[in-house]
């Protein structure tokens, strides 16, 4: 996919592609605090990083994209930080949809809609609406998420069915996710430095593959995104098995 007419710059070939990458974009609050700006300002740039992100990754042929923009424990921030997140979110939504649905991007939505302003709840429908028969990209925005509830509510619902002991698997839980009909995530970015996954996608991510890097969500440019997508080309994933090329003979 690229949505706008100039390329930023040379595409590196990537041999293994991750079908679906996820991003736990952390890191505003501290850009803007080294740069003497308000935390605010930092979820503004934030905001403005999404679309090239995006770009980048529709350009290597990245077919999913999950965004984690706010987790069910952020809404113990600052009021004024919680507000000021849920207004950006409207804005990026006025503004870029008619992008991303010209560049064939579905705009998806996980995590409970219903705590959010109506407001909002209501551009979120729209944009879901509207991009629901693209097919390019899929890009799911994580939106008051949070992986735990994710679980409770998917273990409620089996439970609300009657499903009997014997019928609870892995492929029933799944199934009942909000991740439903979407592929695990294969690789998992972290920016802004630390090295812990704060309630994203637990369940799902449970045999992906993750990158770790100190560079704030603002700053997470095109860069970033090849150089990510270089290291997962080179990892070895085994779900558990040996390597194909290591034989059994000399165990
Ligand atoms: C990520 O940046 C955005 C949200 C969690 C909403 P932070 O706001 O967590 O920035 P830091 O981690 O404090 O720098
Ligand atoms: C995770 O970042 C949530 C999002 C990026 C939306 P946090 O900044 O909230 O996570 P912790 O507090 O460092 O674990
Ligand atoms: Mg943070």
């Amino acid at each position: 996919m690229v949505v706008t007419a100039v390329a930023t710059s040379p595409l590196p070939r990537v041999h293994t592609l991750p079908e679906h990458v996820a991003i736990i974009m952390d890191g505003n609050g501290r850009w803007a605090q080294s740069r003497g700006l308000s935390r605010q300002d930092g979820h503004r740039a934030g905001a403005e990083n999404l679309r090239p992100v995006i770009e980048r990754f529709g350009e290597h042929g990245v077919r999913v994209l999950t965004l984690f923009a706010f987790s069910t424990e952020n809404w113990g921030r600052p009021r004024a930080e919680v507000e000021a997140i849920l207004r950006l979110a409207g804005r990026v939504i006025d503004r870029d949809l008619h992008v991303f649905e010209d560049a064939g991007v579905r705009l998806c939505h996980i995590g409970d809609l219903e705590q959010l302003p109506k407001v909002l709840q209501k551009k979120i429908r729209m944009a879901v609406e509207r991009t629901a028969g693209n097919d390019r990209m899929t890009v799911n925005l994580a939106f008051n998420y949070g992986g735990r509830a994710d679980i409770v509510a998917a273990v409620r619902q089996l439970v609300a069915e009657g499903v009997t002991p014997e019928a609870v698997t892995e492929e029933a839980i799944a199934a009942r996710l909000c991740t439903v009909g979407l592929p695990d995530p294969d690789l998992l970015i972290r920016t802004g430095g630390e090295h812990r996954i704060s309630n994203f996608l637990v369940w799902q991510a449970a045999y992906c593959e993750y990158h770790f890097t100190t560079a704030y969500w603002p700053d997470f440019g095109v860069a970033e995104v090849d150089a990510a997508l270089l290291e997962y080309s080179r990892r070895c994933r085994r779900f558990g098995l040996v390597p194909e090329d290591v034989g059994t003979d000399a165990v």
